[in-house]
């Protein structure tokens, strides 16, 4: 397995592999992979004849008080996970690399980015595009996968392949969760242990609205605030949003039919976390 820390090269790298015909996927990451990353890069090994990653945590993306100096890192462990499944490459770059000063361009995509994390995380999504939009551009792959856990992060990106036009498909892949059910995260092993407990109430919430809906309650604002109810019994912090929109436009429903998208994001103590359910209505 390659580790190529530089842009140059890394184009280099790409180029060469499709002047040979190889189809090459791609799965961008900010490193201390687990087994949603995993399931990302298996799927790509498999639909590609090579595959590359990135491990790169993106300052662009992080709030002046977000968690960026003590998002977990481990360079090591993460090499040895991608190389024991077969990864062809990873790219590792620095931010100085990435963002060389004086830095002036950003790719930001409007509307979508407003609604859910958008109006909790401002500037979040315009530096999720710019260093995706970056890294395709470096990666050149025919394929780049990401995860349904970050729901609006898979449509913005895709959003932004489409209107720039890249030459690339974007594959949202299911959400991986623990045994319990609470999806994966790097986030995750920022929890205590009576956290990590509390920490299911969010799927628990969502298989809640599931059973309501699946029952026949089409008032979103009904099974909003069962979701609350039920997440407010838990040692939780701050409920940062509970809302059922449309898949596509991100836009609140208030009556349920048709694909919604139930999305929440919830502090458990002083850890963030985001989970989502996408379900079709009759
Ligand atoms: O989902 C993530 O880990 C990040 O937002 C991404 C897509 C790798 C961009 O930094």
């Amino acid at each position: 397995m390659r580790i190529i820390k530089s842009a140059n090269p890394m184009q280099k790298y790409s180029n060469r592999l499709k002047a040979t015909n190889n189809s090459v996927g791609f799965v961008p990451t900010m490193g201390y992979l687990h087994e949603g990353h995993l399931s990302l890069v298996r799927r790509s090994l498999k639909e590609n004849d090579k595959t590359i990653v990135s491990v790169f945590i993106n300052p662009a993306q992080f709030g002046p008080r977000e968690d960026l100096a003590k998002y977990p890192r481990d360079f090591k462990r993460d090499e040895n996970m991608l190389r024991k499944i077969g990864t062809d490459a990873v790219f590792y770059p620095t931010a100085k690399e990435m963002y060389q000063k004086p830095y002036h361009t950003y790719v930001d995509v409007e509307c979508l980015t407003d609604a859910l994390c958008g109006r909790s995380r401002p500037g979040h999504f315009r530096g999720v595009t710019t260093v995706v939009a970056k890294l395709l551009n470096i990666v050149n792959p025919d394929n780049a996968y990401f995860g349904q856990k970050d729901a609006q992060q898979a449509i913005v990106i895709e959003k932004m392949a489409n209107d720039l036009n890249m030459n690339v498909k974007i594959k949202t892949l299911p959400i991986v969760r623990e045994t319990d059910g609470l999806a994966m995260s790097s986030r995750n092993s920022y929890l205590s242990k009576k956290e990590r407990g509390d920490a299911t109430v969010l799927h628990k919430s969502l298989l809640l609205a599931k059973t309501m809906i699946r029952k026949g309650e089409r008032s979103s604002i009904k099974v909003i605030n069962m979701m609350k109810a039920l997440v407010r019994q838990k040692n939780v912090s701050q409920i940062d949003y509970i809302a059922i929109v449309n898949p596509e436009t991100l836009k609140p429903i208030k009556t349920i039919h048709g694909q919604v998208l139930i999305a929440l994001a919830v502090y458990i103590g002083k850890t963030r976390l985001i989970d989502n359910l996408k379900l079709k209505v009759r």
